[in-house]
């Protein structure tokens, strides 16, 4: 089958293609998918250059969307020609998965394979940043970094559906379009952002959600009300460094959480809850999935070039 493998950690060069790699089998409780589209997320860069630890050789990727061409023993509920997509599975970069049913979601009427593997992961993402990490309520106002990015497109529509008063901030003016597009109230470049959220809101927003880390995390802390919310949820811009927790106190007794999606969809009935309200959305028009690039697979290095230079919007697919 085609893939991408990374055989040593390194810079986009490390993503070597082949057309050649074993095909999987799917073992009992998994299914064989034939993938329509793998979604890029900054998580696939963090394990590339070794931020985080994946053991050698491996096809990076988490995500995808396709069709089911085989089921391993005892899998019941899912029948060759299902759409399904996952998120959270290893080896997302092929063109065949072999995807544990634990992880499987059936993509209903209304939402095409492309769209789901655009929106799963980051979707869900969104989800449980806004209504568990925080349950954002209406007249709310909330701060979204990099408001055009994959997560922040989605993060502004659902935090608008909940009638948040969103500030995001994007680094040019052509993300701004998409930002304010997405609902964003107000948008800032990220200079000075924390004296610009507070002239807007007088005494901070209620929450940052921060996926841009060290260059914005103290400026982000500077941002947030008395008891507000700190949810760092990712580091495109590089890993905060250790701090004092005292930060919190002189701040007005904030709260400061590292989520992962993992730990919100651990269960399930977690994972099913957050899916069926995401594709709801997205079937009924709700929710806007932007996919501003669709590569060949044979580049996904130039996906990650464009996707750490800041030049992507919203969702950067591959298609194997
Ligand atoms: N914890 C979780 O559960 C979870 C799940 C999904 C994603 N995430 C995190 O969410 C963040 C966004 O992920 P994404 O896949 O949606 O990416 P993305 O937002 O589409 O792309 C990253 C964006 O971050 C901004 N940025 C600011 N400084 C940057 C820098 N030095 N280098 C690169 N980008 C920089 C850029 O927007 P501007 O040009 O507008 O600044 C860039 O477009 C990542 O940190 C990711 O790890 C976390």
């Amino acid at each position: 089958m085609r893939a991408i493998v990374v055989s040593a950690n390194g810079g986009p060069e490390v993503l070597a293609y082949t057309d050649d790699h074993p095909d999987p089998e799917p073992n009992p409780g998994e299914v064989l998918v034939e993938v329509a589209a793998s979604g890029v997320n900054f998580i696939d860069v963090y394990h590339r250059i070794g931020r985080y630890q994946l053991s050698l050789p491996f096809v990076p990727g988490e995500e995808g969307a396709g069709t089911v061409a085989a089921v391993g023993e005892d899998v019941r509920d899912v029948a060759v020609g299902d759409t399904v997509a996952w998120s959270s599975v290893p080896g997302s970069y092929a063109s065949r998965i072999a995807v544990p049913t634990s992880k499987l979601l059936a993509v209903p009427e209304g939402v095409t394979a492309e769209v789901a593997a655009a929106v799963t992961l980051q979707g869900l993402t969104a989800h449980y940043l806004t209504h568990s990490t925080y349950e954002v309520k209406a007249g709310d106002d909330v701060l979204v970094h990099a408001a055009a990015g994959g997560m922040g497109l989605l993060l502004t529509q659902v935090a608008k559906m909940r009638g948040a008063r969103v500030i995001g901030t994007v680094s040019t003016e052509e993300k701004e379009i998409l930002a304010r597009q997405a609902g964003a109230d107000e948008v800032f470049r990220y200079r000075g952002f924390a004296d610009a959220v507070r002239d807007l809101t007088g005494s901070g927003v209620h929450v940052v959600y921060d996926g841009v880390g060290a260059a914005t995390f103290d400026e982000s802390i500077a941002s947030l009300r008395p008891r507000g919310m700190m949810a760092l949820y990712g580091q495109a811009s590089g890993p905060v460094p250790p701090l004092d927790p005292q930060i919190l106190a002189r701040n007005g007794s904030l709260f400061l959480t590292r989520p992962t999606l993992g730990s919100y969809i651990a269960t399930r009935d977690e994972l099913t809850w957050r899916a069926s309200d995401l594709y709801g959305w997205v079937a009924s028009g709700k929710l806007r999935v932007h996919v501003s690039e669709r590569y060949p697979l044979a580049e996904a290095a130039r996906a990650h070039q464009d996707l750490e230079a800041r030049r992507t919007t919203g969702k950067v697919l591959l298609i194997p």
